[in-house]
């Protein structure tokens, strides 16, 4: 494992501690914490291929279908690259020591959790569902899904939840540790993506914003997606990534994420189009490159999350006292869990820092 692997791996174990503690990025009990810590955010309208993305990047069928609101909380999905030949399997926070290993079961979970706390009113809830999956077949990477954004509730919805979507996905968007994976269907006007509308308001120079177009292969006849792949239309920091999912009649064909990712491969290689781009395109290119992205971002976090963590060190401690020790209730037995894995962190971090000086560690 390189050291950059286990930093991903870090990050993740704070973020399952932060859940733990109530702390995903509302007022919560340690609430700059769960903001210090890098993390990639999914976005976009209903129907912009969302969750086939997901899909693709773990190679997986594995998320909840439908029409109306699927996802209706965060899925935090973090993905653990193993040995070739390992058996890939998924563990949900909730159901710890659990490994599951039919896809369509951690589907059926997903749903069955997702119920559980929003008592199938269809609505909202900003809780999030940890999964993680291990896999040779994945790279080292944390995605966290979210709600689509809609324009209009339909029928058996609640009347506030198209701006409720927003309000929470707006939450997790302008933090400023947020890498922001904007989705939007090339076969819609790129000025009209849900996706790119809310990435401008919150990263106006686009130095987060990573611009993923779907839906290549449902273009009109003679047009092609060059002025958006190509910065053109939209310019970010980062290099645009077209992707082509399965269409839903694949789906209803089974056509399994393996002839999907050659299939998709196939696509660009033989395109007139985007022939010259094939290198950069694609959901295998993309996961890679969030992955590496990813890395960085937090080692070059390393300091403010360092820092962060002594606050809430300091902070976990003054509750201890007022608690009292030795600890009788669940809260402080929680409280001192996570404090031991601050400081854990506090030294592990020191650790990197020290012997991650460029070129030094790779
Ligand atoms: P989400 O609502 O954003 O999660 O969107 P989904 O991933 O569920 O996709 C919505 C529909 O669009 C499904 O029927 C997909 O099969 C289809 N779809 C998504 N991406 C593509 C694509 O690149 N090409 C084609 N042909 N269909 C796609
Ligand atoms: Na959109
Ligand atoms: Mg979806």
């Amino acid at each position: 494992m390189t050291t950059m692997e286990s930093l991903i791996g870090l990050v993740n174990r704070i973020q399952i501690a932060c859940t733990k503690l109530g702390d995903y990025g509302g007022d919560n009990a340690l609430p700059t914490l769960w903001e210090s810590l890098p993390s990639v955010a999914v976005v976009g309208g209903q129907s912009s291929g969302k969750s086939s993305v997901l899909e693709s990047i773990v190679g997986r069928d594995f998320l909840p279908r439908g029409s109306g609101i699927v996802t209706r909380r965060p899925l935090v999905l973090q993905l653990h690259k193993t040995e070739e030949g390992e058996a890939e399997y998924a563990e949900f926070l909730h159901m710890p020591k659990r490994r599951v290993t039919d896809f369509s079961a951690v589907r059926k979970e997903i749903q069955d959790e997702t119920d559980r706390i929003t008592g199938r009113s269809k609505q909202i809830s900003p809780i999030p569902i940890h999964l993680s999956i291990y896999s040779p077949n994945v790279v080292n990477l944390t995605l966290i899904d979210l709600p689509g954004l809609t324009k209009v509730a339909i029928e058996g919805q609640p009347e506030n939840i198209v701006e409720d979507i927003e309000n929470m996905v707006r939450s997790y968007v302008e933090k400023p540790n947020c890498i922001i994976l904007a989705i939007s269907p090339a076969n819609q006007d790129i000025a009209t993506s849900d996706a790119i509308k809310l990435a401008r308001e919150v990263d106006p120079t686009g130095e987060r914003t990573f611009g993923v177009l779907t839906k290549l292969d449902l273009m009109d006849k003679g047009t092609n997606a060059l002025d958006v792949l190509e910065g053109r239309s939209y310019r970010l920091q980062h290099p645009w990534v077209g992707i082509v999912n399965r269409s839903q009649a694949d789906i209803n064909k089974n056509v399994d994420m393996i002839a999907a990712r050659r299939r998709e491969r196939e696509y660009f290689a033989s395109s007139s189009d985007y022939g010259h781009l094939m290198s950069k395109m694609g959901s295998e290119y993309l996961a890679k490159l969030l992955s590496k992205h990813l890395e960085a971002v937090i080692k070059s976090r390393i300091p403010s999350i360092t820092s962060m963590v002594n606050k809430s060190i300091d902070e976990l401690e003054a509750e201890m006292d007022h608690l009292g020790r030795p600890i009788a209730v669940d809260a402080g037995a929680q409280l001192y869990t996570i404090l031991e894995l601050c400081r854990a962190f506090d030294r592990i971090f020191k650790e990197h820092l020290e012997g991650g000086r460029p070129g030094g560690d790779r």
